[in-house]
Order: C-alpha cells, then structure tokens, then sequence
C-alpha cells in the first residue's frame, strides 16, 4: 500500500499482510465455523466483528447470517475495511456494514448483537479491559462474546526445534509489547469478561500440529516470510540474521518429517448475563 497513511496495527496493512491475513483465515475457518456454530450464531443473528480486518471473517458470517441478519465489522485500517467492503460487494451481501474506528478511542455502533467475533484484536489493544467492556456492553443481555486469542505465543515451536525461529518469536513478542499489546492475552479475557458482566461459557485450547506437506504449514511459513522481511526493514534485525533464520526455516521444510506446533490459542464464549 506504500506511500497511503494508513492507520496501522503493529503488523502493518501492506499488501502481504492482506494475502497473509486471507490464508490465515482459510486455515482456521473450520474452527471458527464450528466455534460460530456452538455459540449460537445462526440465520437471522446480528453479530459485530471487532477488528474484522480486511473482512474474511464478516464475509463468512455474512453468509451464514443470510440478508434477516445484520454484520457489523469495525476496524482501524481505512484500507483494511476498503477490502472488507468489496469483498461484501463482490458477494452481493449487502447486509454487512464496515465502520473505520479505533477499538480504544470510539464507542461501538449500536446494535443489541446477539454475537460478537473477536479474533487477534485483543492482544494488540493497550487497554483489553476496556475492548471488553466495550463490546460486552454491545451485545443484547443473553447475546454471547466470543473470542480466540492466543495464551502462550512462545508454545509455537518446530521439531526438531529451531533455534532462530524460536528466537524471532521472542523478537515479534518484544515488538508487540514494545507497541502496547500483550500477545498472550488470552489468560486476561475470563476475568475481564466476569467484570463486564458475562458468564463464560466454554474455554477451549486451540492448537494444531503439521507437515510441510499440510495446507496448515502455510500459516507459520507465511507469518517468518512476511514479518522476517517487515523485521529487516524496520531495523529490527540485520538482513544476515533474516536470510540465517529464512534458511534455517527452509531446510526444515525440505525435511518431510518436520513438524510444527501452532501457539496456544484459547477460544472463549461468554455469555452477557447482567
Ligand atoms: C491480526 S489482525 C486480525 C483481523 C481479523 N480479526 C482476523 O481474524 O482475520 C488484527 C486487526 O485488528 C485491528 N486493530 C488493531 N487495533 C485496533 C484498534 N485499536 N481499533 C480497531 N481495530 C484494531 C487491526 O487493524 C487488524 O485488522
């Protein structure tokens, strides 16, 4: 997107982080189907996707929804939503909305939801307790919040383990925290849903295991390829140490038998009680 003020979350909204966004989504869309589905989001539900992104998510519920439903996706990135809402359009679902907002400085539109998604947002928010309320206080009394965020980032792990990759992971926390968010925020959401008056329902770990040969591979490949590159260019690390760690990563995927270990990611579904 170079040379358009965008406001942007620590991992940027260039292009890569677009596509990379997509193939994330792809990977964990069985998951978030059947989350959706435990959590009661059903034909005629009007539901708020907080952070929506560039809207794989809003485009899903949309669909599942249908035009007696109502989606209303809220994001930062004036780009971000720009996608979102072609996307919709490209669709024909004219019963998804996208409001350029900041979770932290904006109310939510008002809507008595009977569900909100929030995926990835918390963690990158200075003030989680204050999202939550936010969104609790969306939701009709009875509506539920959902949420997947991850509970321990440094679990994401290869076998036979590497010893750079590990490290990088460490960097992106330091960079993450550097910027406000706290990447395992998932263990903050429970009591925080409590104050703002849910009941959680279910808290369910998330985590998946996979080849080189798995689709799933794609996910942590695309996340070193797209944020080694952002790293180098921000300073953050020297194009030797990138390339190292790019290697190391390939000749992993050269080894049928390697494995990753995605992080833990808990998936919460709570329910506004009062
Ligand atoms: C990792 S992405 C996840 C996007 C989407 N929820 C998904 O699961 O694909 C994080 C998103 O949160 C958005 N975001 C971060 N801070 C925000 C804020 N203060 N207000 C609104 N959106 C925010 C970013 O712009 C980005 O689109």
């Amino acid at each position: 997107m170079s040379g358009t003020a965008d406001r942007e979350y620590v991992l940027g909204t260039h292009d890569e982080e677009l596509a990379r966004l997509g193939l994330q989504h792809r990977v964990w869309r069985p998951t978030a189907l059947a989350c959706w589905h435990r959590a009661g989001i059903t034909v005629g539900s009007r539901v708020l996707d907080v952070g929506a992104g560039p809207g794989f998510a809003a485009v899903d519920l949309a669909e599942i929804v249908g035009p007696t439903g109502r989606v209303v996706a809220v994001e930062l990135s004036s780009r971000f939503a720009a996608a979102g809402r072609q996307a919709c359009a490209a669709r024909g679902l004219t019963h998804v909305e996208f409001h350029e907002l900041d979770l932290m400085q904006n109310e939510l539109p008002a809507g008595g939801f009977d569900a909100s998604w929030c995926r990835w947002v918390a963690c990158f928010v200075p003030s989680p307790r204050a999202l939550v309320a936010k969104v609790v206080a969306a939701l009709r009394v009875g509506g539920v919040a959902v949420f997947h965020e991850y509970a321990d980032y440094a679990s994401w792990r290869f076998s036979p383990r590497l010893p750079l990759q590990e490290e990088f992971v460490q960097k992106v926390m330091a960079s993450w925290r550097e910027s406000g968010g706290e990447p395992d925020i998932a263990l903050a959401l429970p009591p925080l849903l409590a104050e703002a008056g849910c009941v959680v329902r279910e808290v369910t770990p998330r985590v998946f295991t996979g080849r080189p040969r798995d689709h799933l591979w794609q996910w942590p490949a695309t996340f070193l390829n797209v944020n080694l590159d952002r790293m180098r260019d921000l300073g953050q690390v020297t194009t030797e140490w990138a390339e190292a760690a790019w290697q190391e990563f390939r000749a992993a995927e050269a080894n049928p038998d390697a494995l990753v270990v995605t992080p833990l990611l808990l998936e919460i579904i709570a329910e506004r009680v009062v």
